[in-house]
């Protein structure tokens, strides 16, 4: 379980709060993953992580965007310090939205035992990494 704190935040009104939902919707997935001993509850993992899915693409299409909009009104020196962590923050993205659709072109039709325990420790550590290393990084630029 991730527990939120302070030390999560960027300080970002729209990017804490969707940070704080991605949050929640692991958990819940964590939740649901340990229940699944217990009864099938396979449909709630799927829809859970179907919505994990869209919110992460909206939510980095948003950072991004913020991002770009920060970047024209930058002066030249921050421009170019920003543009080589702004090339390295897009590319994380692009690989955890890679990462959750491999998840689904191996569970969707079968094998539902899959979803693991271990898949959404994966999920959580990523989340919590890239909000402390990458994420946070963002305080210093946007204004
Ligand atoms: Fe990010």
């Amino acid at each position: 379980m991730l527990t939120w704190s302070k030390l999560f935040e960027t300080n970002i009104e729209s990017v804490d709060r969707q940070h704080r939902y991605l949050v929640d919707l692991i958990n819940d997935l964590s939740t649901e993953v340990i229940a699944q001993l217990q009864y099938d509850n396979y449909d709630k993992i799927m829809s859970i992580l179907t919505e994990l899915k869209k919110y992460t693409i909206e939510h980095f299409r948003q950072e991004e965007q913020l991002m770009k909009d920060n970047m024209a009104k930058m002066d030249d020196e921050t421009l170019a310090e920003f543009w080589p962590f702004f090339k390295d923050h897009k590319a994380q993205h692009a690989d955890f939205i890679k990462k959750i659709e491999e998840i689904f072109d191996k569970d969707v039709d079968e094998s539902q035992d899959d979803v693991s325990a271990e898949l959404i420790g994966f999920l959580a550590e990523w989340l919590k990494n890239h909000i402390f290393k990458v994420d946070m990084q963002l305080r210093k630029y946007i204004k």
